[in-house]
C-alpha cells in the first residue's frame, strides 16, 4: 500500500522519535504548537490510496498551483476534490427545526470542524474526523436564503427530478429522501466508525434541539484488498477528473483534465448565470443511494458468459461483467486488455486510464470488439466517441455503504450499494446529463446501443443492449427492470465555501 501524501513518513518518523525521547507525553502532543491546532492530529492518513488511484497532490504542490490559479484551497471543503478515498464515513441527513438557534451554532461548533482541502492534503493536519456540510435548496431557504444559485435542478430538489433521472416512482426510495424535508447533510469520515460516532456525538450535543436527524448511511470502503473496490468487485475512483488549480499539471495519462469552474462555482470554466458572489468556491453534491443486487449480478454473468475466443466458461462470464463495466476487476481497461483481466495494467496509474477507445485499425464509430458502446465506463465519460467532452464531467466522491435495515423491514435483509457522491457546477451539466442523456439513452453513443447496464433506466422499462459480445455486436441481451442497481433516492446539495457558512449561511 503507498503513502498518501509524502509528509506522513517525515511525521511518523518525527513521532517516533519524540516518543522514543519522551515516552510520557502524549503523541500528538509535538504537533500542537507547531500546527497550532486545538486537537491532536493523526500519525496516519483518514484516506484510503489504492495502488491504481492517482495519488493525491502533496500539500505543497496543491499550495502551488491553486496560488497561480489564483484558487483559495483553505476556503474549500475537503471532500469536493479529493475523489474516492474515503475509508469510513457517516451521512448524516439533518433537519434545521430553528434555524435562529441554529445559525450561531453553524458559527460556532460546526464551522470551525469544518475540512477544508489543504487540510486533508497534510497528514499532520488531518483532524481525527474529517467534517463537512452542505444544503438542500429547502434547507437554505430555512436559514432564509432564497437567492437563486442559478441551478434549477438543485432549486427543485431531487425528488421533484426522479423521472428525468429515469427512476420508475419513488416506490424504492427511502421514505426520507422522497419529499423536501432534508435540510442538509453532514458527512463525517474517518479510519474507524469509534471516531466517527465520537465526532457525531459531540456535534449533536453541540447543536441540541436546533437541528433533528432525519436519516443516516454508514459507508465503508471494503475490508483489505478490496478497499476501492465496489460491491460488484470493480475497483472504483480510478478516473476523475485533475482540476485546474490543484492537480492538473500531475494528470496521468488519459486523466481529463478539466478547469477548476467545471466543479466550483465562480471560478474559470463555471458557465452558469446568475450566482450570487457568496456562491463562488462552493460545489452542488448530488447524493443518490444505489442498492446493488450483488448475487443476482454474478448469478447473469455466471448464466451468460460470452463464448468463443477460447475462453473457459468461467473467463466469459468475467468478460461479460468486465464489457458491461468497461474495466475489469482490477481496474484494467477492456479497451487496452479486451480478452483477459491484466492486475498488473489495472494498478498502475500511468497506464490504466490511457486510453479513448480509438484505434488506428478500427472504426471508431461501429467498432465494439474491444469496447462495448454501453459500457459504464464509456457511457460516463466518451472519450474519442465525442472528441473528449470536458463540460460533462463530475467528481465522483462516493463509497459502497452496507445498511442493515432488517430492524425495520422485520426480515433478514442486508442492504448494500453505492452511496454515490458526485461534485459539480452544474447538476444539468454534469450527474444529471450523464444519467438521463447518455446513461439512460438507448441511443448514446450511437443508434440503437442500449442503455448503461450498471445504472441506464428506463423507468423500470425491459432494457434491451447491444455490444456485449465481441465478435457479433448485435446480439443483444435483455434486462428485466433495473435487474442491478436500484435508486434508493437522494437529494441535491450545496457545498458551500467555508467563508459562505461564516459570512452568508450563519449570519
Ligand atoms: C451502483 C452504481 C455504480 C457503480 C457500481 C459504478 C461503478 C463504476 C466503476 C467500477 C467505474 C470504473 C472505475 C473508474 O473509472 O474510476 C466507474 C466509473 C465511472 N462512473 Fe460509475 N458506478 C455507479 C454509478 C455511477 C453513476 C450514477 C454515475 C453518474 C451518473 C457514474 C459515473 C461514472 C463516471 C463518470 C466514471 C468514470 C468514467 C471514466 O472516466 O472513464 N457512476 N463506475
Ligand atoms: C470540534 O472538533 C474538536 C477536535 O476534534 C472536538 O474536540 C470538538 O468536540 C468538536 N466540536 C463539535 C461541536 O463537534
Ligand atoms: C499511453 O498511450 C500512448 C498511445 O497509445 C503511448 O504511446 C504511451 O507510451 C502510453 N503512455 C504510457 C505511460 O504508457
Ligand atoms: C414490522 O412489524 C411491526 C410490528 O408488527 C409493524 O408495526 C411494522 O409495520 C412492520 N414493518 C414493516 C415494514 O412491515
Ligand atoms: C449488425 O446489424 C447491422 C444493421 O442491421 C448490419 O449492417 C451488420 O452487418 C450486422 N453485423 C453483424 C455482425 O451481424
Amino acid at each position: 500500500m503507498k503513502l498518501t501524501v509524502h509528509s506522513f513518513c517525515t511525521v511518523a518518523l518525527f513521532t517516533a522519535q519524540a516518543l522514543a525521547l519522551r515516552p510520557n507525553i502524549p503523541s500528538a502532543s509535538p504537533f500542537k504548537h507547531r500546527q497550532g491546532l486545538r486537537k491532536p492530529s493523526r500519525l496516519s492518513s483518514l484516506l484510503i490510496n489504492p495502488d491504481a488511484h492517482p495519488n493525491l497532490p502533496t500539500s505543497d504542490a496543491a499550495a502551488s498551483a491553486a496560488n497561480a490559479a489564483n484558487l483559495n484551497l483553505d476556503d474549500i471543503q475537503g471532500d469536493i476534490l479529493i475523489g474516492m478515498k474515503k475509508n469510513q464515513e457517516l451521512f448524516y441527513f439533518f433537519s434545521i427545526l430553528d434555524s435562529s438557534d441554529f445559525k450561531p451554532k453553524l458559527a460556532s461548533d460546526i464551522l470551525p470542524n469544518i475540512t477544508s482541502t489543504s487540510q486533508l492534503l497534510d497528514v499532520s493536519k488531518q483532524p481525527v474526523t474529517m467534517l463537512n456540510i452542505a444544503f438542500s435548496a429547502t434547507g437554505l431557504s430555512a436559514l432564509g436564503v432564497d437567492e437563486s444559485l442559478g441551478d434549477s435542478a438543485f432549486a427543485g430538489g431531487q425528488f421533484k427530478d426522479l423521472r428525468s433521472l429515469g427512476d420508475p416512482g419513488s416506490d424504492n426510495w427511502v421514505p426520507d429522501f422522497a419529499g423536501t424535508d432534508i435540510h442538509g447533510v453532514l458527512l463525517f469520515a474517518s479510519d474507524s466508525q469509534d471516531n466517527i460516532n465520537d465526532a457525531v456525538f459531540e456535534l449533536e450535543s453541540a447543536l441540541g434541539g436546533s437541528i433533528k436527524k432525519v436519516y443516516s448511511l454508514a459507508a465503508a470502503a471494503r475490508p483489505g484488498s478490496q478497499a476501492g473496490h465496489e460491491h460488484f468487485g470493480f475497483l472504483d475512483g480510478i478516473s476523475n477528473p485533475a482540476v485546474e488549480g490543484f492537480n492538473a499539471d500531475q494528470a496521468m495519462p488519459g486523466q481529463a483534465r478539466i478547469s477548476s469552474g467545471t466543479i466550483l462555482l465562480g471560478e474559470t470554466g463555471d458557465f452558469g448565470r446568475g450566482r450570487p458572489a457568496w456562491a463562488k468556491d462552493g460545489s452542488f453534491l448530488v447524493f443518490r443511494q444505489l442498492k446493488q443486487l450483488v448475487p443476482e449480478f454474478n448469478k447473469f454473468l455466471v448464466d451468460n458468459p460470452i463464448v468463443g475466443n477460447g475462453l473457459t466458461r468461467e473467463e466469459g462470464s468475467e468478460l461479460l461483467g468486465a464489457r458491461m463495466m468497461g474495466r475489469w476487476k482490477s481496474g484494467a481497461p477492456i479497451d487496452l486488455a479486451p480478452l483477459r483481466d491484466d492486475p498488473e495494467l489495472g494498478a498502475d496509474p500511468l497506464r490504466n486510464n490511457n486510453f479513448t477507445y480509438a484505434h488506428a485499425d478500427l472504426d471508431l464509430s461501429t467498432d465494439q470488439s474491444r469496447c462495448p458502446f454501453s459500457a459504464h465506463t464509456r457511457k460516463t465519460r466518451p472519450r474519442a466517441d465525442q472528441g473528449e467532452n470536458l463540460v460533462t464531467q463530475i467528481m465522483r466522491a462516493g463509497i459502497p455503504y452496507v445498511s442493515d435495515d432488517e430492524a425495520a423491514a422485520n426480515t433478514t435483509s442486508t442492504e448494500r450499494g453505492l452511496a454515490f457522491v458526485a461534485y459539480q457546477s452544474n447538476i444539468g451539466n454534469g450527474f444529471r446529463f450523464m444519467q438521463q442523456t447518455w446513461a439512460n439513452s438507448i441511443n448514446f453513443v450511437n443508434p440503437g446501443v442500449g442503455v448503461d447496464p450498471i445504472i441506464g433506466s428506463l423507468a423500470g422499462a425491459e432494457r434491451v443492449i447491444k455490444g456485449m459480445d465481441p465478435s457479433n455486436a448485435n446480439q443483444t441481451i435483455t434486462l428485466t427492470g433495473n435487474n442491478f442497481v436500484i435508486s434508493r433516492g437522494g437529494e441535491y446539495f450545496f457545498a458551500p465555501s467555508l467563508s459562505a457558512i461564516a459570512s452568508k449561511l450563519s449570519v
